[in-house]
């Protein structure tokens, strides 16, 4: 019956109120003394004001008007004489599309639900105002990241989900296999015959898509992949999820220095999108924020808000210093001469836990920090050996709140230090024969890095646990929905 198209709330906020007919579609988010219903639908924070005339609308209807039922409502736009709004729908016609029993309801509550409930309730969670906020911006994140790198020629490659090789020389990968888990086929010694399984030998989810990214920079020049990574490490962390989705930018003819010019540089363009594209969503987690600081000890309590705090890191060059100076600041600071820290500090060569991390990033320098060339031992073998033969063209940039937000490298292009590291490390080069023929074939200087999306939507929306900022997290022991 309806004959006006509906119109989202996000385009009538910035209309003028002129009594025009309209109709919109949402859902309850209040309803008060029968009269003034609240409506959101998730084309912004806020909500409109339908105002209904309870005299003529049936006690019937009126009693199925409750939190989280969806509505269409048309009517008349006009300015609000109330306080709160500038406009409000006076409802002509309400049709109940979906009911909300109260009783059933899990986000039917008196108080502010917990963050913790809410990821039990993942599938509901996106209906709370914390949540839309957090997708609205995740989506203008992955926005601004395709539109940056299209703005600079990048090709967005597509890599393999489900690979042969271990990019990052870890054992922490999920199988995948078509074959009887409780009775697979076995060969002669005994093992797992993988030669019978669906792709004729064993695989596995990527835990990156960096050496297919290679192979297409080293032909397209620069490309960038954005897909989800996925890792079986048991990281009960607030950082670390066994899903997550990775940006991997690879370029050619690029060193050390271009690649952090062009993390640097991608962290601040997609900051500034949403400074400049997001900002109700930004406000309300900048109160969300406020409110969460109040409740710890002064001592505790950021400098900065979450606003202050992004545009701290848009205007401000990040520090870089190599991991060298690192040890030396680390060695010598307050925590570890008191032994604070829980890994003690004592000598070149050992890999950097969060603790540290965070104390060069938040307590010593207050800046984003990008640190270079680590020593190679704790670094994956594609990286490029510097002329000291110790360290390798690594660097990782680190974030206040967050630690590790970006991994990356000059990738060793030099096919015999290439293969004699593989050898090292124990890399099955002959498996990878496709991988070195970059290096065999028209081998160049080429550079690169990965991106941690989530933790970038962390850093961005002020939130503190990583589960909060992908839609369905997943970690050990819960793959839910
Ligand atoms: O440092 P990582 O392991 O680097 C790589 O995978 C390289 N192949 C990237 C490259 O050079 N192309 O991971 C890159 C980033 C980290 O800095 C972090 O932000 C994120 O990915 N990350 C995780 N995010 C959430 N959960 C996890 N378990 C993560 N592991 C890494
Ligand atoms: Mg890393």
């Amino acid at each position: 019956m309806e004959t006006i198209k509906r119109t989202k709330i996000k385009d009538l906020l910035i209309s003028k109120p002129d009594g025009r007919e309209i109709n919109v579609k949402g859902w309850v988010r209040t309803f008060r003394n029968n009269q003034f219903i609240s409506i959101n639908d998730g084309s912004t924070i806020h909500n409109l004001q339908a105002v209904i005339n309870f005299e003529n609308t049936a006690s019937e209807t009126l009693k199925r008007i409750s939190t989280g039922a969806a509505l269409s409502i048309t009517g008349k736009l006009v300015p609000s004489l109330g306080k709160g709004q500038t406009m409000e729908l006076q409802a002509e016609t309400l049709e109940i599309l979906g009911d909300c029993d109260p009783e059933q309801y899990p986000l039917q509550l008196k108080n502010r639900p917990s963050l913790e409930y809410l990821r039990e309730n993942a599938h509901l969670r996106f209906r709370t105002n914390t949540f839309s906020a957090i997708f609205r911006i995740r989506h203008a994140l992955a926005f601004a990241i395709h539109d940056f790198f299209n703005k600079r020629g990048f090709v967005y490659l597509n890599t393999p989900i489900i690979t042969a090789s271990d990019a990052e020389g870890a054992g922490e990968m999920f199988h995948v296999t078509s074959l009887s888990i409780a009775n697979p086929p076995r060969n002669e010694t005994g093992k797992v015959d993988f030669k019978e399984d669906f792709f004729g030998k064993e695989t596995h989810l990527t835990v990156s898509g960096q050496l297919e990214a290679e192979l297409g920079a080293m032909a397209l020049g620069e490309v960038y992949t954005f897909g989800p990574t996925f890792r079986a490490e048991n990281s009960n962390t607030t950082r670390h999820l066994a899903e997550f989705w990775m940006i991997e930018p690879e370029v050619a003819f690029a060193n050390l220095n271009d690649d952090m010019d062009l993390a640097e540089d991608l962290l601040k363009y997609v900051m500034r999108h949403v400074l400049d594209n997001c900002k109700d969503d930004l406000e309300f987690l900048n109160n969300r924020f406020l409110e969460e600081e109040k409740t710890k000890p002064q001592q505790d309590r950021a400098e900065l808000d979450l606003l202050q705090k992004l545009h701290f890191c848009t205007d401000n060059k990040f520090e870089r210093i190599t991991y060298t100076e690192a040890i030396e600041i680390l060695k010598n600071s307050t925590p570890n001469k008191k032994k604070k820290f829980q890994y003690f500090i004592n000598e070149w060569g050992v890999d950097l836990q969060s603790e540290h991390e965070r104390f060069l990033v938040e307590k010593h320098f207050k800046k984003p920090v990008i640190l270079t060339d680590y020593p190679k031992e704790i670094k994956a073998f594609y990286m490029r050996l510097n002329d000291d033969n110790k360290t390798v063209r690594a660097m990782d940039i680190l974030f206040p709140g967050i630690g590790e937000i970006i991994g990356g490298s000059q990738r060793e292009e030099r096919l015999d230090i290439l293969e004699n590291k593989m050898k090292t490390m124990n890399i099955p080069a002959e498996e990878m024969y496709w991988y070195l023929d970059t290096r065999r074939f028209g081998s160049a200087p080429h550079a690169g890095f990965g991106l941690g999306f989530e933790r970038l939507v962390l850093f961005v929306t002020g939130m503190t646990n990583i589960r909060d900022v992908i839609p369905f997290p997943r970690f050990p022991k819960s793959a839910e929905f």
